[in-house]
């Protein structure tokens, strides 16, 4: 059986202005904890946004409203010089984070990130050098309720067994 916060994890891009609180956001972090990492490096750090002027920063780097109107934005980082999986490591960890958030009551989704956005980021977020960062996920209540995920989306098309 698949677990319902697979089924009920869906990409949130509108929030409710309630604040999340301190211990939801531990919580979230502990998932991202206990995510695999390559060579068991656990060189993840986080950047918890709330600030409004950095969100809005933030927004304006990188577009997408939700940026600015989420209560919360968490922006996993990982030294780079400790992680030699570093994209695999954050997307682990992230996908953790969403199916925790998710759990909560909670949503959020992947902010993809540009290389260009990248530079600005790290200089407004104080981040050293040799940390590297892909995504950022806003956190918050959904406004909307969206479908959950269903059997429809099954595609045994996309399975080959022994061989293409
Ligand atoms: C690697 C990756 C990058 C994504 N980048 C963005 C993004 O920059 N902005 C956005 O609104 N959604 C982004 N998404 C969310 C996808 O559009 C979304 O997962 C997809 O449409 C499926 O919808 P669902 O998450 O509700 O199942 C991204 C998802 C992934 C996995």
């Amino acid at each position: 059986m698949i677990i319902k916060e697979i089924i009920k994890r869906r990409s949130v891009r509108d929030f409710r202005s309630d604040n999340v609180n301190d211990n939801m956001i531990l919580e979230i972090i502990k998932a991202a904890q206990f995510a695999p990492t390559g060579m068991n490096n656990r060189a993840i750090e986080f950047i918890i946004v709330k600030d409004k002027a950095i969100k809005e920063a933030l927004h304006n780097i990188a577009g997408q409203s939700f940026l600015s109107a989420a209560p919360v934005l968490i922006v996993p980082i990982i030294n780079g010089d400790k992680s030699i999986t570093p994209v695999q490591d954050i997307s682990i960890a992230s996908t953790q984070m969403m199916l925790q958030i998710t759990s909560l009551g909670l949503g959020t989704v992947w902010k993809h990130l540009q290389d260009s956005w990248v530079v600005k980021i790290k200089q407004l977020l104080n981040i050293p050098a040799n940390f590297i960062l892909i995504n950022i996920l806003p956190v918050g209540f959904p406004d909307t309720a969206l479908p959950e995920h269903s059997d429809t989306e099954f595609n045994k098309n996309a399975i080959h067994y022994d061989k293409f």
